[in-house]
């Protein structure tokens, strides 16, 4: 990772970076006001990697009971293949860990292979198929992982 990145908890104030980034790496999963909502609820961990004043790669999931459901992780496209994705779902999964996760899960499309290469290079199995889970009729791969 370069030295001038930092990860850190992401709060209510960084909802229109989220949703810029969203946009360029996601397509537009949430609106500023969806962003707003999950950066302020108890239950849900976002962390964003900055490079200086730059949010360049975010990760977010909502504690379940013990489950931690990641709904969201995504790198800026021209940052990609730097390790950011890496290091910030990395991330995500200790801090759930800390607060009482014990399994980490997510649903990805079938047809994703960056993001199906990097949930299984940090650990994920995939556990099941929920056939047109997208509303373009894609598949969605259930990962999950246990978390020690
Ligand atoms: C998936 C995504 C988050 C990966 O982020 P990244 O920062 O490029 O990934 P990293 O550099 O940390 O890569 C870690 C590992 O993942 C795998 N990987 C990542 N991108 C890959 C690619 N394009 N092709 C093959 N493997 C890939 C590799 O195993 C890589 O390890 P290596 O570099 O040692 O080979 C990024 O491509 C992205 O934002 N995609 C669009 C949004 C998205 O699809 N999010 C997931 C939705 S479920």
């Amino acid at each position: 990772m370069e030295s001038q990145t930092t990860v850190t908890t992401l709060g209510a104030g960084d909802a229109k970076a989220c949703r810029d980034l969203d946009e360029a790496a996601l397509g537009g999963l949430w609106t500023l006001q969806q962003w707003t909502h999950e950066l302020s609820e108890a239950q849900r961990i976002c962390l964003g990697l900055f490079d200086g004043p730059r949010l360049v790669a975010l990760a977010c999931g909502w504690m379940v009971v013990d489950e931690l459901h990641i709904t969201a992780v995504a790198v800026a496209p021209e940052r990609r293949r730097c390790g950011f994705g890496r290091v910030l779902l990395e991330a995500l999964l200790r801090r759930a860990a800390d607060d009482g996760a014990r399994h980490a899960t997510l649903e990805v499309a079938s047809c994703n292979a960056a993001a199906l290469a990097l949930y299984s290079n940090c650990g994920f199995e995939t556990a099941g198929c929920r056939r047109n889970y997208y509303s373009d009729g894609r598949d969605a791969l259930i990962q999950w992982r246990k978390l020690t």
